[in-house]
């Protein structure tokens, strides 16, 4: 399944506008990685971090396996966390032609042509005009409000590669909060106003400060004609929560919510994986043999690599994957503390976004949040990470079944 998934991303060079480099005092749009840790399989490092680093040192550590995660310790300069605000990996190859909408829910439809005037009023704004007097129309905001698996990330993507992946900043709701805690609010602001859409998936609503936070980043962007596009945060449905959290997220962006158009995508988990799968997990033995026969493939101890995810700022787990082609863990069990399962969260997301396979060892995903955790307000974070985990273990599995 890995293997026939996600066609890499372009990497977006020279990304970062002159706004961001300016602003960040980066006087080149080249992105570089400083990375003291070895490069793994160059050939399947994804993007612009790969182009940048000098073909000797690839060359010199491309034998190196396998390598642990734990060992790794990514600068990552502030014009990479901006350059890699693109639609994930997975989603390259998607557009709006790529979304067939299911007959059976008439929402989809609409969503779709309603997106696609969406994108053609980004790319040409109706001008206003003194002298009839006309204004020019506030630039479009969008929210797609729908249940798991139905498309809400392909339409977002298809909607960012529309308006083109050089106006548009893409990210995970936790990458821009990332962002912001990186640069500041301000410089924020500043770095991502020049983009003709910002674009954020998954919309989380479980922390106030971060969504207060959002909501102003939203305000001071939609203020300068930024267009905004959001998706819900949604439960598999099975799971009993509520399909639907429009209402939420008016009332938490109360400023902004005037502003904002829900488009309802109703229908069935396209992925019918409407259950959060829980595969058996593999023997450490089988783990380790797997990593030793897969160039690029890394392999830690589950618990050395949590007290490691500390050590490391969660806006660097992206890097922490360059050039990685899969990831194995053994004596994977519980996770004790909630900040150590949110920052596994976080991992859990930038190994999905690369298609990442994950080979799991120990007691695999079962456990592996509490039964409070799973009651908790972080709760969605969490049923996504072991719906996700799932996924990558099906395709580590097939590694392993592979060969
Ligand atoms: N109508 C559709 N046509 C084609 N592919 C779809 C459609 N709906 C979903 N998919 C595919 O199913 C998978 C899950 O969709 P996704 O956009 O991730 O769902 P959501 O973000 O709503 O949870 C993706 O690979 C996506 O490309
Ligand atoms: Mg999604």
């Amino acid at each position: 399944m890995a293997a026939t998934r996600g066609p890499r991303y372009p990497a977006r060079a020279g990304l970062v506008r002159a706004g961001g480099a300016a602003l960040c005092g980066l006087g080149s749009a080249t992105v570089t990685v400083p990375d003291a840790t070895p490069a793994v399989s160059p050939d399947a490092t994804p993007g612009a971090a790969r182009d940048a680093r000098p073909a000797a040192t690839a060359a010199a550590t491309r034998a190196a396996t396998p390598v642990s995660l734990a060992g790794r310790r990514p600068e990552v300069p502030v014009a990479r966390l901006l350059a890699e605000l693109v639609p994930p990996r997975h989603f390259a190859a998607e557009s709006f032609d790529t979304y067939l909408p299911d007959p059976q829910f008439a929402s989809q439809g609409s969503a779709l042509a309603r997106l696609r005037a969406v994108a053609a009023a980004i790319r040409e704004p109706a001008r206003g005009s003194w002298l009839t007097g006309r204004r020019r129309a506030p630039a479009p905001a969008v929210y797609l409000d729908g249940g798991f698996g139905v498309g809400k990330t392909h339409l977002l993507a298809s909607l960012a590669h529309a308006v083109g992946t050089d106006r548009t900043a893409y990210g995970t709701f936790v990458e821009f909060t990332n962002l912001v805690g990186a640069l500041g609010f301000a410089p924020t602001v500043e770095a991502l106003a020049g983009n003709a859409l910002v674009a954020i998936d998954e919309f989380e609503l479980d922390d106030p400060g971060d969504t207060v936070l959002m909501s102003r980043l939203l305000r001071e962007l939609a203020d300068r004609g930024v267009a905004l596009a959001a998706t819900s945060n949604t439960l598999p449905e099975s799971l009993g929560e509520g399909r639907f959290a429009a209402e939420d997220f008016l009332r938490e962006i109360q400023a902004l919510a005037a502003r904002f158009e829900v488009l309802r995508v109703d229908g069935e988990d396209y992925r019918h994986r409407a259950t959060v799968t829980e595969g058996a997990p593999l023997p450490d033995a089988a783990v380790r043999a797997a990593v030793r026969a897969r160039p690029g493939a890394t392999l830690d101890d589950f618990r050395t690599l949590l007290g490691h995810l500390a050590q490391v700022h969660p806006s660097r787990y992206g890097a922490l994957l360059d050039g990685v082609s899969a990831v194995g863990l053994t004596a994977v069990g519980p996770v004790e503390h909630e900040s150590e399962a949110l920052r596994l969260v976080v991992l859990v997301d930038r190994l999905y976004d690369r298609d990442v396979p994950v080979l799991l060892g120990g007691s695999g995903a079962r456990g592996l949040f509490s039964p409070a955790m799973l009651r908790g307000g972080y709760r969605k974070k969490y049923f996504r990470a072991l719906s996700r985990l799932g996924a990558l273990a099906d395709d580590g599995g097939e590694l392993t079944a592979s060969g």
